[in-house]
């Protein structure tokens, strides 16, 4: 993963409840910051790396789904930069996030996906999102709050940061086959097609180098090293199953 230093503030992204931070870097890019001094806290930035991640990981092995994500970066956001910014509640935040955050690709005009009408997924990239949502148990995916955005006629997937919910408790292996009823709000799931064949082809794809590698890639700060083998082996136990997430979505989709 890349690392930029943010060179300018532009402007704070009011439409996120974490009200992210929109930055131009020094690779001339602009992102979209995640701060650590939201109050979010840490572990959502642990749950955009590792859930976004992984979702970028599987876009690639499986080309043919049409899964995006905008490029996850790490931004090293300077202290003076937060002068820029009028809001005194806002300036606290960008003040508490001096130093790294994590940075999405901007994707300049993108529009919300709506169910109602515009751009729609085929039941086959649709019954992916569910099924990568299940696995990571991601409740932010709702009609209320799709996440999914339209840009150059494909469906791109944000804010992973309320996925691996558990986290927040302190996760224990021993509940990750836990159902994920939250599925049934997913809102890709009235188009979606079978989870039981998503799962077949993506399940195989996320072995343990593919985890591993993720959650190594999480900054120390945010998941230190025995926390960082504990998320691994809780996400290893919640693919390698009993998958009763997959079931449970198929219920619920035929429901
Ligand atoms: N990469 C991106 N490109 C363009 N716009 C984006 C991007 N990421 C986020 N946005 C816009 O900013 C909004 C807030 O981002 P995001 O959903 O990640 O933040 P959040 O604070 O976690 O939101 P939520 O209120 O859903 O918890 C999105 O709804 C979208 O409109
Ligand atoms: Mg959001």
């Amino acid at each position: 993963m890349r690392t930029v230093q943010a060179t300018r503030y532009v402007a704070p992204l009011r439409e996120g409840g974490s009200v992210p931070a929109l930055v131009e870097a020094d690779d001339l890019g602009l992102y979209v910051v995640k701060l650590h001094g939201a109050a979010q806290g840490a572990k959502a930035l642990v749950a955009e790396l590792v859930v976004g991640g992984l979702v970028a990981a599987v876009a690639e092995a499986a080309p043919e789904l049409g899964l995006h994500v905008p490029e996850l970066v790490l931004v090293d956001l300077p202290l003076e930069l937060s002068v820029a910014e009028p809001d005194p509640e806002i300036q606290d935040h960008l003040k508490a996030s001096a130093g790294r955050n994590v940075g999405l690709d901007f994707l300049p005009r993108a529009l919300p996906y709506t169910p109602a009408g515009g751009l729609q997924p085929g039941p086959a990239l649709a019954a992916a999102v569910v099924w990568l949502d299940a696995l990571c148990e991601n409740v932010d995916r709702t009609p209320r709050n799709p996440n999914l955005l339209t840009w150059h006629d494909r469906l791109w997937l944000i804010d992973h940061g309320a996925a691996r919910y558990r986290h927040h408790a302190g996760l224990d292996p021993a509940q990750a086959h836990g159902r994920f009823a939250a599925v049934r709000d997913h809102v890709l799931l009235p188009r979606a097609g079978s989870i039981e064949e998503a799962d077949a082809r993506l399940a195989p794809l996320v072995d343990e180098a593919l985890v591993r590698r993720l959650v190594a890639e999480v900054p120390d700060e945010w998941l230190p090293p025995q926390e960082a083998s504990l998320h691994a082996e809780d996400l290893l136990a919640r693919v390698r199953g009993p998958r009763a997430f997959v079931e449970e979505a198929e219920r619920a989709r035929r429901a």
